[in-house]
């Protein structure tokens, strides 16, 4: 059987969609709230110097514009994971130094050289890689040292820092700062973050007995930036609080943020269904009473976490409404019997305020047996993030 030729596209159609969102789900990023966040944490660095942490694209929130509004606002530094972050922000005209934390160059030397961002280096073949590259573009070759006091991930261990130094000038790197980073900090048990601090005083001592005073000494994350100013050094690096989220809730008393990431949805199908009716994959939800179900259009492929399945909650009007049943791939299902006359087209607030009411990251990581940083870096690709300056 032939079938019929397809008709050819209008290009007039093609070309009168921009690429702006179609399904209505989106997350909103207020740029003004990261700056006042930047600005409130400055003012607990005192003389130190802010390194804001814009890595796996500023914790969800969109790196280029993120570092854009931090640049304007004062930022001389960013912390990105990647060689690939940092470049990308280079290529959206970010000048500010800029610091590889993760360690993970592969051989791409150059790139780091060529884009002038700054590895953390902490292994010998770091030192070979990061001088050859500077030498064949006739740049010089600066790191900052990465040392383990406590973490247990990368970094060399105190004890080696000697010979790490004395390996670096053999090489010709130049160590313009040092860094560690803390494993416990937001936690009310200090004894680690103690111990940690100790040891790195430990280091900055052999260093200066080495000849090296490094201009650039940092250890904080945000928890520390806020309540350990004896963990200042020259720099610290906060992330998540720049962001308007609290690394624990015992910091929400300390510093006063505004969350800047606003997930929302629009209902796309609204049906009665009588008791008994079952509802999505499993029929792991059952209707018991004459329900309102309303569908969304977003799912775990958009991270929403498919474990908030008959746990989550969400806004409609002000007021938090559950999920029922299974959390599909690109949809998912609420009650909305308790809403008076749902309608498609509502918006529904999956993360943030909504009127009065407000879903906080903290909470909906904990429906997810997760945290908050994790929901915030898994919203997907997929969803746009649009930006709001007001
Ligand atoms: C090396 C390093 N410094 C700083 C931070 C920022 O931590 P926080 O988001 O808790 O402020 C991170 C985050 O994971 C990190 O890996």
């Amino acid at each position: 059987m032939a079938f019929p030729e397809p008709a050819a596209p209008s290009e007039s159609i093609l070309a009168s969609w921009d690429g702006s969102p179609i399904r209505p789900t989106v997350v909103h990023i207020d740029l003004g709230a990261i700056r006042d966040n930047f600005l409130e944490l400055r003012a607990f660095a005192g003389p130190a110097e802010l390194l804001p942490i814009v890595k796996a694209d500023a914790y969800g929130h969109g790196a280029v514009p993120c570092a854009r509004v931090l640049e304007a606002a004062g930022a001389r530094f960013f912390g990105v994971a990647l060689t690939e972050e940092g470049v990308e922000l280079r290529r959206a005209g970010i000048r500010s130094r800029i610091l590889v934390l993760g360690g993970a160059y592969g051989d791409r030397y150059d790139l780091l050289v060529a884009e002038d961002l700054t590895p953390l280096v902490f292994r010998r073949e770091h030192l070979e890689g990061l001088a050859t590259a500077a030498r064949a573009q006739g740049k010089a070759a600066v790191a900052h040292l990465k040392v383990d006091t406590g973490m247990g991930r990368i970094g060399i261990a105190p004890s080696e820092v000697g010979a790490f130094v004395d390996a670096a000038r053999t090489f010709g790197v130049q160590l313009e700062g040092v860094a560690t980073h803390f494993a416990n900090a937001d936690l009310a048990d200090s004894e680690l973050t103690e111990r940690q601090i100790g040891s790195m005083e430990g280091v900055v001592r052999t260093l200066s007995s080495r000849g090296l005073k490094p201009r650039w000494i940092h250890l904080a994350n945000s928890a520390a930036t806020v309540t350990r100013p004896d963990a200042h050094g020259t720099l610290v690096r906060p992330g998540i609080m720049l962001y308007g989220a609290y690394p624990s809730e015992a910091y929400r008393e300390k510093i006063r943020l505004r969350p800047a990431l606003r997930w929302s949805t629009r209902i796309t199908h609204v049906k009665r269904v009588p008791a008994g009716t079952p509802v999505s994959y499993g029929a792991r939800w059952v209707a018991k009473r004459p329900s309102v179900i309303a569908t969304l259009p977003v799912g775990y492929a958009d991270g929403y976490p498919r474990c908030l399945t008959n746990v989550g909650q969400v806004l409609v009007r002000g007021r938090r409404v559950p999920i029922t049943g299974t959390v599909c791939m690109d949809q998912c299902m609420i009650d909305v019997t308790d809403i008076d006359e749902p309608s498609v087209g509502e918006e529904a607030v999956l993360l943030g305020p909504q009127g009065e009411a407000e879903i906080r990251a903290d909470e909906l990581a904990a429906w997810a047996g997760t945290i908050h940083y994790e929901i915030f870096c898994g919203i997907g690709p997929r969803v746009p993030r649009i930006f709001v300056d007001p």
